[in-house]
């Protein structure tokens, strides 16, 4: 029987999980560890389907036409689900990124016609900067709809409605331990409270960046884990809404240089290529499943994106 999609959203999700056997031996847990490999979706990564979500909404309840122009901030992968959704519907795209980000990400972005507007490092960093930029956003674009990835309900929802599903369907239920990042907070809030309804002795683990992968005024080419954000010793107010502190039991700091190993690992272990952030959830997911009490349990580790989209060195202004 032939299977042929016949519009691009509904290649995003159902995604993959792969026992990751190799890498449990090398470093002796006795949990299984078990990645999602949110890289195979039709634009690479996880936020495919928060842009699905965003964009789906959006149409039931009128507010996109054809033509119209989606602007957002974001770090590059949230821009490129939209970007590539935008394009199979008609629609058009404009993004705002820090300017230390993944050459990659850019020239993907530009691919899929998007229109890419740089922001210089040192403005993120200033107080209240998130708040001037999305003025900014709006003032520069009147009638684009703002698709607002870090508020917007349909992020979380999502993942609710299939990261989570998918994950207790393919695991029989059997899964004990949730481990991811946070960007906005979508990924972790709509999987780790759809699977804690189910099963509420469910952990959910938060890798996030260590205190010298995160720019500061001191620092503001620190090398980061793009995409991820600290969640704890932070000003709570600058969390995004998409984010439940409630939904998560446990943080685990890693650096770059340790989320990068890592990932290198899993390319060489396992033969899959994760981005820097899903190394740093894999590394976060080590640390916790060496621990005796989780001898036995079941560690879903979701993987962002692929690490093809960081070969390149990060654009730096200069
Ligand atoms: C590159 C990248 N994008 C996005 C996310 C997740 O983001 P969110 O919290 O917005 O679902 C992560 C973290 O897991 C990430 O590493």
């Amino acid at each position: 029987m032939a299977r042929i999609h016949g519009t691009l959203s509904e290649l995003v999700g159902d995604t993959p999980l792969l026992e990751l056997h190799r890498i449990r031996r090398k470093w002796q847990v006795e949990a299984r560890l078990i990645a999602k490999i949110e890289y195979l979706s039709p634009a690479g990564s996880i936020k495919d389907r928060t842009a699905w979500g965003i964009i789906r909404e959006a149409e039931r309840s009128g507010r996109l036409q054809p033509g119209d122009l989606l602007v957002d901030v974001t770090s590059g992968n949230t821009g490129i689900g939209l970007a590539a959704i935008a394009a199979s519907r008609g629609y058009r795209s404009k993004f705002y990124l820090r300017n230390v980000i993944s050459a990659d990400k850019i020239n993907i972005l530009r691919q899929y016609g998007a229109e890419v507007v740089l922001i210089d490092n040192n403005e993120f960093l200033v107080p209240g900067a998130l708040d001037i930029i999305l003025q900014r956003i709006q003032d520069e674009n009147p009638g684009a709809y703002f698709t607002d990835q870090r508020a917007n309900p349909a992020n979380a929802a999502i993942h609710a409605e299939t990261t989570g599903p998918e994950i207790w369907r393919d695991t029989d239920g059997a899964v004990d331990v949730l481990v991811g990042a946070v960007g906005t907070g979508g990924t972790i809030s709509g999987t780790g409270r759809y699977l804690k309804g189910l099963k509420p002795g469910l952990q959910v683990v938060v890798a996030e960046p260590s205190p010298d992968s995160v720019p500061s005024a001191e620092h503001p080419y620190a090398e980061t884990i793009e995409g991820v954000h600290k969640v704890t010793e932070v000003d709570p107010q600058g969390l995004p809404a998409n984010y439940d502190a409630g939904v998560v039991d446990a943080t685990v700091a890693i650096s770059v240089a340790e989320a990068r190993a890592t990932a290198q690992a899993l390319a060489r272990e396992e033969g899959l290529l994760a981005g820097t952030s899903g190394g740093a959830v894999l590394a976060a997911a080590l640390a916790v499943a060496r621990r005796p009490e989780h001898a036995g349990k079941t560690f879903v580790i979701v993987i962002p994106d692929s690490g093809e989209r960081y070969l390149s060195p990060p654009v730096v202004p200069g």
